[in-house]
């Protein structure tokens, strides 16, 4: 895909968030029921990386003694995160954790806004680098019967599942990519869980579970 087009895309998403922060906030305050599942088979939990993590609400569910990070490049999203996490403004591409490992990478409600499926794949390598347990990912199941038209790309450059869709009564418009699920059934080789969950119908989204690639043990055993 072009770069100019994901840049583009990118910027429609930077500004959508941007202009939605207070309203989206408002209405992203309770947990996805999904959420409850990824943390009761993950076992024990020290260090949570959440990548795309608005106004950090799956840290609600966290017992206290976890350490969580956030990632995000809308700061006013960032801002809501309560005070006592650490949150990193950025995008997933710009890494901002640096070479910090976690025991479990989420990233709710972010693969939807990645243009192109190489992009997609390097997003899950990505979080899989910054993980030594696992990785959670979901894969927003929307109605594309909701889409608007947007003119920002010439139509040519989009791929096949690349929509558009407002937010509420506004005219706020982000790019959303709906991943077919044979996509998603190639982002990891080692499923550790697979499922439907959330919203009304409880299958707005689809759940995947693979491992980390950053095995702790790697740096710390020396051998001569
Ligand atoms: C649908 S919201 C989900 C927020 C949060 N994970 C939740 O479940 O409440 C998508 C989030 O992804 C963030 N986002 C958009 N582009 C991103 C990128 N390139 N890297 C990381 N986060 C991004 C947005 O700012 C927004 O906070």
């Amino acid at each position: 895909v072009d770069p100019r087009v994901v840049a583009r895309l990118e910027a429609l998403n930077a500004e959508f968030y941007d202009r939605v922060a207070a309203d989206f906030s408002a209405t992203r305050q309770s947990p996805w029921p999904g959420w409850h599942r990824v943390l009761e088979r993950a076992g024990p939990v020290r260090s949570v990386l959440d990548v795309g993590c608005g106004n950090g609400r799956f840290a609600a569910l966290l017992p206290d003694d976890v350490e969580y990070v956030g990632v995000d490049p809308c700061a006013a999203l960032l801002a809501e995160v309560p005070p006592h996490h650490e949150t990193l403004l950025g995008g997933w591409s710009e890494r901002p954790w640096g070479t910090r490992t976690f025991d479990l990478v989420v990233a709710f409600g972010l693969t939807h806004h990645v243009a192109s499926a190489a992009r997609r794949r390097a997003l899950i390598s990505t979080l899989r680098a910054a993980s030594h347990g696992r990785v959670a990912v979901t894969a927003w199941r929307f109605d594309p019967a909701r889409a608007v038209g947007w003119d920002g790309v010439p139509a040519e450059a989009l791929e096949d599942g690349d929509y558009f869709l407002g937010f509420g009564h506004g005219d706020a418009v982000r790019y959303c990519h709906l991943v077919s699920d044979a996509e998603l059934e190639g982002w990891f080789d080692d499923v550790l869980d697979d499922f439907v969950s959330d919203g009304r119908d409880g299958a707005s989204n689809r759940y995947c579970v693979g491992s980390g690639a950053s095995s702790r043990s790697n740096g710390s055993i020396r051998r001569r």
